[in-house]
């Protein structure tokens, strides 16, 4: 007889293996019967206390602006902050992201340390009307700068180390006009620390810091470049965010920025990199994991559904839950109000 038969006769296992393919004594669809069912085994379930909602905020509006590229989100002015925090909080949402449009732009992005810079208003403004409701500000240059790179300029190039000071900079006037959490967007190396350093001299200690650690130089970006405002004038972000097809790099960003003092970290976009959610989360259980569900995957949602291409709430469920399954322990998300509100309907 030939050895391998041999093999299969004789382990026992093999036997057991061989009787459950026939008797089908193991069978999955009885777990998947009936809606309660499925309830008692479901492994991820989405809460309201999962998702931050960004705001864009514009300078010179006078009433809100349809963002064309991202239907259902608008460029808000501060006159609509308040009716904003009143629903968010009714939905049980616990924290936003802010991003600041100003009117004027420069080369240094002096707007975003400006004590009156739009984003300083936003931040006070959303305060006055909610001491809770936790507001994250995005800490970055592409906004500000007339160039519309994430930092100061030498020539055709970022320059890192010049960046880091204004980041410092940046953070403290976000701090002081009220930010909870800072989180620091621009792939400048040593950010985190740079931050860290100018908030500790500050007293501003106790504020954590939210880092973008690992952020994919992404064509998901397109939509958020209409909303915000700050296209690149030249080139593009490919020397600082990271190459979409580097796995390995995104442990060692998350390791850097977690020595750096990093208090949670970030990996963006999410539903293309669900693999680097899972493998930083595996790498760090500790720190808690946030993913950016950015503005093309919104989009794309939105856009295939309007078409009837695809059920839009199933869609938006279903994607949100495979960021949550992936590792992420919470998520910045268009589809904040949304989601929370479906969630709300079916456990009132
Ligand atoms: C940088 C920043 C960007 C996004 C969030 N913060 C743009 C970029 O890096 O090009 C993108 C978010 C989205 O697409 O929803 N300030």
């Amino acid at each position: 007889m030939p050895m391998a038969l041999t093999c299969f006769i004789l382990t026992p296992n093999l036997k057991e293996r061989v009787k459950t393919m026939i008797d089908l004594p193991l069978r999955l669809r009885r777990l998947r019967r009936t809606e309660n069912l499925r309830r008692l085994i479901r492994e991820t379930e989405l809460q309201t206390n999962d998702f931050i909602y960004p705001l864009f905020v514009k300078e010179g509006l006078d009433k809100r602006q349809a963002i064309s590229s991202m239907p259902g989100q608008f460029q808000l002015c501060l006159g609509d902050l308040k009716q904003e925090v009143k629903e968010i909080e009714s939905l049980g949402i616990p924290a936003v992201i802010v991003f600041g449009i100003p009117q004027n732009k420069d080369e240094r992005g002096s707007e975003s340390f400006h004590p009156h810079g739009i984003v300083q208003q936003a931040i006070r403004e959303i305060k006055k009307h909610s001491q809770t409701l936790l507001v994250i500000s995005d800490i970055c240059f592409c906004e500000y700068t007339d160039h519309g790179h994430c930092g100061m300029l030498q020539g055709k190039e970022v320059d890192n180390d010049g960046t880091l000071e204004l980041l410092g900079k940046q953070a403290v006037a976000h701090a002081e006009a009220g930010a909870d959490i800072l989180a620091p967007s621009g792939m400048m190396d040593g950010m985190v620390q740079a931050i860290r350093t100018a908030l500790d001299k500050s007293n501003f200690s106790h504020l954590p810091i939210l880092s973008y650690a690992v952020k994919y130089a992404s064509c998901f970006y397109g939509p958020f470049r209409d909303a915000a405002e700050g296209t690149p004038q030249f080139g593009d972000r490919k020397g600082y965010q990271m190459d979409p097809a580097n796995g390995q790099e995104a442990l060692r960003e998350a390791m850097l920025d977690m020595r750096e003092g990093a208090d949670m970290l970030m990996v963006k976009p999410a539903m293309n990199y669900l693999d680097i959610i899972y493998r930083v989360k595996q790498q760090n259980p500790s720190i808690p994991l946030c993913a950016y569900q950015v503005s093309g995957e919104y989009s794309m949602i939105k856009n295939a559904a309007s078409h009837g291409l695809l059920d839009e709430e199933q869609a938006m469920f279903e994607s949100l839950t495979a960021i949550k399954r992936a590792g992420s322990d919470f998520i910045i998300t268009y589809f904040a109000k949304e989601v929370c509100k479906g969630i709300l309907q079916a456990h009132p």
